[in-house]
C-alpha cells in the first residue's frame, strides 16, 4: 500500500459521532472503591450497583490495567461470560439490577502520561495522584466511564504511613491504621453528591497544609485546604485569598453557594494542564495555584486567582451540571471560562481585563479557527477527546456565553441561570438545555446555537454613507465566514455589533447602539445626525469576529484619543497596527498617523492609567501576525517589518522612555493597581529605551534587576537584558539560575526566557533539552522550552528548528500523548509557508507519520496534513 502511511488512522473505524450518541443502558447508583498502595502496583477493589435504564449490553470501559476477578451478583465470572476486547468489558444479557464486584491491578508508578493514577515528584517528595477527565478513570478500574453516568463514590485509599496525605472526594469519614501492617494507613471518604466519575480524584503524598474558612450565604462554615509540599506552604497565601474572593463572587453574582463541608486544593508539580475541578478536591498545577511576589510575576500572579476561581465556578457550572457526552465539553467550559473572565475584570481594571482576553482568543483561537483545525465549538466527531480541549471550546465558547448576557442584559441573564440551575441540578445536559433555559425571556437566544455548530471566525465588513440633506447616517455591515471542508455551507449567524457614533468637532457620543447583524447584509439607519461622525463599532469586543470597515487612519487616530472605553482604544491601535503590518486595506498604512497619535495619548495616559498605557504599545506576536496571512507566509520578513515598527515606536518616543522611566521608580513591593500598572509600563518602557538606545538604558536595566523588589521587576529586567544582548547578560542569566535553583516554577523561566529569546538558535535549544535539569516527564518543563521556541518562528521554520520540534514529538508520542498532540496542533498552518520552507514542513510532518503512535498525534496529525 503505497501512498496510506503504515500508521495512518483508519478514521471511519476510529471516530465517535455526536449523532450516534445513545444514553447508557446502566445506570451506577453507588461506588465502593478500596484503592491499595504498594511499592511497585496498586490494586483496586470496586462494587458497583447498577440499574437497568434501557435495554443493551452492560459495558464498561478499562485501559492499562490488569483484571484480576469479576463477580456478579454474588457470583464469580468466567471469561466467557463476557467479553474483553478493545478498551470494553460487556456483559451480555445482565439482569436490571446488578452488583459488580471487580478486583483490577494498575501501575501508578510507571504511569506518565499523567492520566489515570500516576506518580509526581520523586524521592521524598513523591505523590500519588489522580486525573480522570475526560477517559482517565478508565485506568483505575473498569466502569461505565462516561459523564451520563453519575453516582455517590464512598472511597477507600490505603497506603504506607510514610504518606501521612490521604485524600478523597467528599467528606472525611473514617481513618486509621491497618491491621496487620503497622506501617500502613488508611482513610475513608464518601462523597454525597451524585458525580460522573471524571470528576473522581485521590491523592496519597506527605504535603503541608494551609488552611482557613468560609461561611458560606447559606450559613454553611466550609474548611479551606491547599495542600502543597513544605518549601512551597508560603507561596498558598494568594490562591487561599482567591479562592475565598471566588466563594463570594459566586454567591453574590449567580446566586451559588457552596455544598460541602470542605474544598481542597493539591498543588502537583507534573500536571499536564492547568488544573482540574474534582468535586471537592481540586488538583492543580503548581504553576497555577503557587504564587508569592519574589518568584512569582504579576501576570502569573493574576492567572493563579483565575484559575482558582475557574475551578471553584466549575462546581456549580461543570459538577452539580454537567456534560451529557464529551461533545457538550463547551457547555461547562465556555460558560465557566466566561464566569473566571467576568470575575477577573472586577478584580482590576475591566477594560485591562477584556484587552487580555481578546488578545489570546486574538491569537490563538483566531489562528486555529484560520487553520485545518478549526472545530465547532461544539464539535461533531472526534477521534481522541483530549485533542478538543481548545481555545475554540474553551475561548470562543465564553464568547458566546458573552453574547448571550450581553444580548439579554444582566437581569434578564441572571433569570436565565437561575432557570438553568434550578432546571437541571444533578443532570448532565447538553448545549441545547443550556439555551433553553436562557431564553426564558427571550426566544432570540435560541438563534444562537449556530454559532455553537459552525467553525470559522466571522469576517464583518462594512462602510458608512451620510446625506447630509436627510441629516441621515446608514451602516452597511455584512458577514462572510470561510466554508471548512467537511461542514456545511456557513450561514448568517447573529452577530451583536456595540455601535457608538461620536461627533469629529466635539468628539462626544451621540448616539450608542447594539445593532443585530443577523443576515448576510443590513443597513442600519440613524436619524437627526447633523454631521458626517465618525463611527466606533465592535465595542467591547461584542462579538468574535475579524472587523474591516473603510477607516480611514485618521478616524483610527481619533478613536484613539476619544474613544471612552479602555478596550475600544486598545482595539483601534491593534487596526492601526495590523494596517501598517498587513495590506488589510489597499495600499499599506504608513506609521505616520499611529506613532502621532501614540505620542499624544500616551504622556497623559501614563499618568493616568498606567496599565492600560502598557497595553497600548503592544504590538501583535509573530504567530498571531502569521494567522492573518493565507498564503506565502515568510516568517523572516514578517520579523523584519514587525521589529522595525517596533523600532520606529521606540525611536519615535525616545525622550518619552527617560520620563516616563524616571516617572515610574522602583517601590517597596505592593499589589495595589497602581503599581502593577507602574511595573507593567516600566518593564515595557526599558525594553523600548534599549530598543531605542537609549544611553542609561542598559544601567536602568542592571540596576532594576538588582534592587528588584519582585519576581515582575527583576525577570522584566532580565529578559530585556537577554532579548537585547545586553553586555554580561549571560552573568545575569547564571545569578538568576544560582538564587532560584531549588524552585521549578522559576527555574522554568529561566529556560522559557532563553528558549524565546530573540536571537535563539538551534544549538541553544538542544543544550536547553540537554541540560541536567531538563526534564522529559515533567510538562512545565518541556514547555518552558519547546513551547517558548514556537515565539521565534524564523528559527522553527527551518530544518533544524522543525527537526528539534518534531524530534520532542516523537519523543513524548509514547510516554505523554496528550502533551505530544498539544504541541503538534502549533505547527497547524505550516502550509501557508512561503517555498522552500512549505515543502521542508510537509515532508518533516510526513516523516513523524512514520514515527509516531498514539492516537492523540496521528488524529491531529491527519487533520493537520489535510489541509
Ligand atoms: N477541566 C479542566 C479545566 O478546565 C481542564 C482539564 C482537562 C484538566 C483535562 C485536566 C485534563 O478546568
Ligand atoms: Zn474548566
Amino acid at each position: 500500500m503505497p501512498d496510506v502511511p503504515e500508521h495512518a488512522l483508519n478514521e471511519s473505524n476510529n471516530k465517535i459521532n455526536l449523532k450516534d450518541y445513545q444514553p447508557p443502558s446502566f445506570n451506577v447508583d453507588t461506588v465502593d472503591l478500596d484503592i491499595k498502595l504498594f511499592e511497585d502496583y496498586a490494586q483496586v477493589d470496586s462494587t458497583l450497583k447498577m440499574v437497568r435504564q434501557t435495554a443493551g449490553d452492560l459495558v464498561l470501559f478499562g485501559e492499562d490495567i490488569e483484571l484480576l476477578h469479576i463477580a456478579m451478583n454474588g457470583e464469580g465470572l468466567a471469561p466467557e461470560d463476557y467479553q474483553q476486547d478493545a478498551g470494553k468489558l460487556t456483559i451480555a444479557d445482565a439482569p436490571d439490577t446488578v452488583i459488580l464486584e471487580l478486583s483490577v491491578k494498575i501501575c501508578p508508578q510507571t504511569n506518565t502520561a499523567l492520566e489515570g493514577l500516576y506518580i509526581a515528584g520523586s524521592g521524598s517528595e513523591t505523590m500519588f495522584v489522580t486525573q480522570c477527565e475526560p477517559e482517565g478513570f478508565r485506568k483505575i478500574t473498569f466502569y461505565p466511564d462516561r459523564p451520563d453516568v453519575l453516582a455517590i463514590f464512598t472511597t477507600r485509599i490505603e497506603a504506607d504511613k510514610r504518606y501521612p496525605t490521604l485524600l478523597g472526594n467528599g467528606n472525611l469519614v473514617e481513618q486509621g491504621d491497618v491491621t496487620d501492617a503497622p506501617d500502613r494507613h488508611y482513610a475513608i471518604w464518601h462523597d454525597p453528591t451524585n458525580k460522573p466519575s471524571y470528576l473522581f480524584a485521590c491523592v496519597v503524598a506527605d504535603l503541608d497544609v494551609l488552611t482557613d474558612y468560609h461561611t458560606t450565604s447559606e450559613g454553611r462554615k466550609v474548611t479551606l485546604e491547599l495542600y502543597a509540599k513544605s518549601a512551597d506552604i508560603d507561596k498558598c497565601h494568594v490562591g487561599m485569598q482567591a479562592l475565598k474572593d471566588s466563594m463570594v463572587w459566586d454567591e453574590v453574582n449567580y446566586g451559588r453557594a457552596y455544598d460541602l463541608d470542605r474544598y481542597m486544593i493539591v498543588a502537583v508539580s507534573q500536571f499536564n494542564m492547568g488544573a482540574m475541578e474534582n468535586k471537592g478536591l481540586n488538583i492543580f498545577n503548581t504553576a497555577c495555584v503557587l504564587s508569592s511576589p519574589e518568584t512569582t510575576t504579576d501576570s502569573r500572579s493574576f492567572n493563579v486567582k483565575a484559575v482558582i476561581a475557574h475551578e471553584y465556578f466549575h462546581n456549580w457550572t461543570g459538577n452539580r451540571i454537567t456534560c451529557r457526552d464529551w461533545f457538550q465539553l463547551c457547555l461547562k467550559e465556555g460558560f465557566t471560562v466566561f464566569r473566571d473572565q467576568s470575575f477577573s475584570a472586577d478584580q482590576q481594571s475591566s477594560a485591562v481585563q477584556r484587552i487580555d482576553d481578546v488578545a489570546t482568543l486574538r491569537a490563538y483561537q483566531f489562528a486555529e479557527d484560520a487553520g485545518p483545525l478549526a472545530h465547532p465549538v461544539r464539535p461533531e466527531s472526534f477521534v481522541e477527546i483530549n485533542n478538543f480541549y481548545t481555545t475554540t471550546v474553551y475561548e470562543k465558547g465564553a464568547e458566546i456565553v458573552r453574547m448571550l448576557a450581553n444580548t439579554l442584559g444582566a437581569e434578564n441573564f441572571r433569570k436565565g441561570t437561575d432557570e438553568y440551575f434550578r432546571r437541571y441540578d444533578g443532570q448532565a445536559v447538553t448545549v441545547e438545555d443550556f439555551l433553553s433555559a436562557l431564553s426564558i425571556t427571550d426566544s432570540k437566544i435560541e438563534k444562537f446555537i449556530d454559532w455553537y455548530r459552525q467553525p470559522g471566525t466571522p469576517v464583518v465588513s462594512g462602510h458608512q454613507h451620510y446625506d447630509e440633506k436627510m441629516q441621515n447616517l446608514t451602516i452597511t455591515l455584512s458577514q462572510q465566514t470561510r466554508h471548512v471542508a467537511g461542514f456545511d455551507a456557513p450561514k448568517p449567524l447573529p452577530i451583536p455589533v456595540a455601535t457608538a457614533l461620536f461627533n469629529r468637532e466635539s468628539g462626544n457620543i451621540i448616539a450608542a447602539q447594539m445593532l443585530l447583524l443577523d443576515q448576510a447584509s443590513q443597513t442600519f439607519s440613524f436619524d437627526n445626525v447633523t454631521s458626517e461622525p465618525i463611527v466606533s463599532l465592535l465595542r467591547d469586543f461584542s462579538a468574535p469576529v475579524q472587523l474591516n470597515y473603510d477607516y480611514q487612519d485618521e478616524d483610527l487616530a481619533f478613536l484613539l484619543t476619544h474613544e471612552t472605553n479602555g478596550f475600544n482604544r486598545w482595539q483601534v491601535t491593534q487596526m492601526l497596527v495590523n494596517r501598517i503590518l498587513l495590506s488589510t486595506n489597499d495600499a499599506n498604512s504608513k506609521p505616520d498617523v499611529y506613532l502621532q497619535a501614540l505620542a499624544e495619548t500616551l504622556p497623559k495616559l501614563a499618568h493616568n492609567d498606567a496599565m492600560l498605557a502598557a497595553r497600548l504599545l503592544d504590538i501583535p506576536s509573530p504567530q498571531e501576525l502569521a494567522s492573518a496571512i493565507h498564503k506565502e507566509y515568510d516568517p523572516v520578513l514578517i520579523k523584519q517589518q514587525r521589529e522595525d515598527l517596533y523600532k520606529q515606536v521606540a525611536d519615535s518616543l525616545k525622550e518619552q522612555w527617560t520620563i516616563l522611566y524616571q516617572q515610574l521608580p522602583l517601590q517597596a513591593y505592593s499589589d495595589s493597581p497602581e503599581a502593577l500598572g507602574a511595573r507593567a509600563l516600566r518593564n515595557i518602557v526599558l525594553d523600548m529605551a534599549l530598543t531605542a538606545e537609549v544611553a542609561e538604558a542598559t544601567n536602568w536595566a542592571q540596576q532594576q534587576y538588582d534592587n528588584a523588589s519582585c519576581m515582575t521587576e527583576r525577570f522584566g529586567a532580565l529578559k530585556a537584558m537577554v532579548n537585547h544582548q545586553v553586555a554580561g547578560y549571560e552573568g545575569y542569566l547564571a545569578d538568576f539560575y544560582q538564587r532560584f535553583q531549588a524552585d521549578d516554577l522559576v527555574i522554568d523561566l529561566w529556560f522559557s526566557v532563553q528558549a524565546s529569546a530573540d536571537h535563539v538558535s538551534t544549538d541553544t535549544i538542544k543544550s536547553l533539552l540537554a541540560h541536567a535539569d531538563f526534564d522529559w516527564n515533567t510538562p512545565n518543563r518541556v514547555r518552558s522550552v519547546i513551547s517558548a521556541f514556537t515565539s521565534q518562528p524564523t528559527v522553527l521554520w527551518t530544518p533544524k528548528g522543525l527537526d528539534i520540534y518534531t524530534g520532542v514529538i516523537k519523543k513524548l508520542d509514547d510516554s505523554n500523548p496528550l502533551i505530544a498532540s498539544r504541541l503538534l496542533q502549533v505547527l497547524a498552518r505550516w502550509y501557508t509557508l512561503v517555498e522552500p520552507r512549505r515543502q521542508m514542513a510537509h515532508e518533516q510532518l510526513l516523516d513523524l507519520q512514520q514515527h509516531v503512535s498514539s492516537k492523540h498525534v496521528l488524529e491531529s496529525l491527519d487533520t493537520v496534513l489535510g489541509a
